[in-house]
């Protein structure tokens, strides 16, 4: 080879050389670029059941994005097998022992706080079976009240009475007829009374005892007022001839007054229980912004079960689990903050349920379908009462109590559909992840 050849071959290898590092470069600019312009989505790394994300899925507004998931789980709905669709015979003994420890039995008045006192434990705010239940009811139906106050604690007028037996209760005037219908946001509206009773039976049905135990009971303002202290008395006016109140609480106003019924002189309510022990309130992670138009976090993120899991124990998430499945029966939206007891999670303001019979608000399961687990506990309990069964068992209880009938017909249909809702969302969730679902 000459000196000539010899230049020439390496002239061509340094050239080769430059043009392999050239398109290298090229190739690896352009992933960079690719990269930045198809960001690995944070969902992809969470479990969720909202459907991966794409750039015009990007797009979507929070509102069609949970109509999305609705829309799936909607679907699922009808394919479910007919294990969620038939009544399980293991409800029934489960359905007898309930109704024989919440009918109303005779009572020490001298003793029958002491017992509910000491049932607390953890969360659990009441025994899963047990006779005494039924004493405690009664007493709570006709125990004298000896005084009456105002109690400014949450945002809606409450009164607190002393009964017989050196007992304190709080009391939830009723604000609308069983048939009335709430439209707009899904926290709209004053408390509902016969809502914190349905609660309290619905726990005991699925076994989330976390509620305070509550009756109906229908009160005069008019004995109220003989026994009220100054406070109260300065928030009770006349209406004609009727006794009215308004009480002192944020959204009290003179001009928003409940009142003795014109005939009968009394007014319903729901007498809850005071609950023993220390409390916690927490900020729920799933809280809305309570603003027309604003999103939370949480109604934009797919992928916001992963920050939750980030800083809050399993256990504590599945507590709020379960209360979603709780709220979505019962409607309830406005769990902005949640209570604990022991560290363990709490149902403690139910009144925000039962609002319309007509309306699924899908969203309040957000924390059930975003984290796709549920307890297994749970999930049995709710398998046990299908195909017609929780409300089969729930008019029972509810009878049981002297405001009966706590609810209109078309929102036992309500609960039995948004039952279906729940069932088709786990089964999505365990047809995508499996049986690491059930915790
Ligand atoms: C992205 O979403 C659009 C509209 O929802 C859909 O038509 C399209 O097929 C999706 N693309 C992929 C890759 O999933
Ligand atoms: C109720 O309980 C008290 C205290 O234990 C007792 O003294 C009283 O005799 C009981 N009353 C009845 C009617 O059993
Ligand atoms: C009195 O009662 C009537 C009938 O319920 C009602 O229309 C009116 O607004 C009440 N007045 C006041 C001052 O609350």
């Amino acid at each position: 080879m000459t000196k000539r050849h010899r230049l020439y071959l390496l002239l061509t290898l340094v050239a080769l050389l430059i043009l392999l590092i050239f398109s290298t470069n090229f190739y690896f600019i352009r992933w960079l670029a690719v990269d930045q312009e198809h960001p690995v989505p944070a969902q992809v790394h969470s479990r969720s059941l909202v459907p991966a994300v794409n750039e015009s899925d990007a797009l979507i507004k929070v509102v069609g994005r949970t109509a999305s998931i609705q829309q799936l789980v909607e679907t699922r709905v009808v394919k479910l097998k007919t294990v969620f669709k038939n009544r399980n015979p293991r409800y029934d003994p489960v359905k007898r022992g309930l109704v024989r420890s919440f009918g109303a039995k005779g009572y020490n008045i001298s003793t029958v706080w002491k017992i509910a006192s000491g049932w607390p434990s953890g969360n659990e705010i009441f025994p899963q079976k047990d006779e005494k239940i039924g004493k405690v009811i009664r007493a709570l139906q006709e125990a004298q009240i000896l005084r009456a106050r105002n109690t400014p604690r949450g945002t809606q007028l409450k009164l607190v009475f002393d009964l017989a037996g050196k007992q304190s209760v709080l009391f939830k005037p009723s604000w609308y007829g069983r048939d009335a219908r709430l439209e707009g946001p899904v926290y709209s509206g004053k408390d509902r009374h016969n809502s914190e009773v349905v609660a309290f039976h619905l726990g005991a049905i699925l076994n989330l005892r976390w509620t305070p135990i509550v009756v109906g009971r229908k009160v005069s303002l008019t004995e109220i007022y003989a026994i009220a202290d100054d406070e109260l008395r300065a928030t009770m006016i006349k209406n004609d001839t009727r006794q009215c109140v308004y009480g002192k609480c944020h959204y009290c106003r003179q001009s928003e007054t409940v009142c003795d019924s014109s005939e009968g002189g009394t007014l319903e309510g729901a007498l809850l229980l005071i609950i023993p022990g220390k409390f916690a309130k927490y900020r729920s992670p799933w809280q809305r912004t309570y603003q027309n138009g604003v999103s939370a976090e949480w109604e934009r993120n797919d992928g916001y079960c992963a920050k939750v899991k980030e800083q809050l124990p399993l256990e504590r998430l599945l507590d709020l689990i379960d209360a979603a499945v709780f709220d979505f029966l019962i409607q309830n939206g406005d769990r902005h903050h949640y209570e604990t007891r022991e560290d363990r999670v709490l149902l403690m303001d139910n009144g925000k349920g039962f609002g319309n019979a007509f309306k699924d608000h899908f969203d309040i399961l957000a924390p059930l379908y975003q984290c796709c687990m549920i307890r297994r506990t749970t999930w049995e309990r709710l398998l046990m009462f299908s195909g017609g069964a929780l409300t089969e068992t729930l008019r029972e209880l509810n009878q049981i109590d002297l405001l009966n009938p706590l609810l209109t017909k078309e929102h036992y249909i309500g609960l039995e559909r948004r039952l279906l809702l729940i069932y088709a969302t786990v089964e999505l969730c365990r047809e995508k992840y499996g049986s690491k679902i059930l915790k």
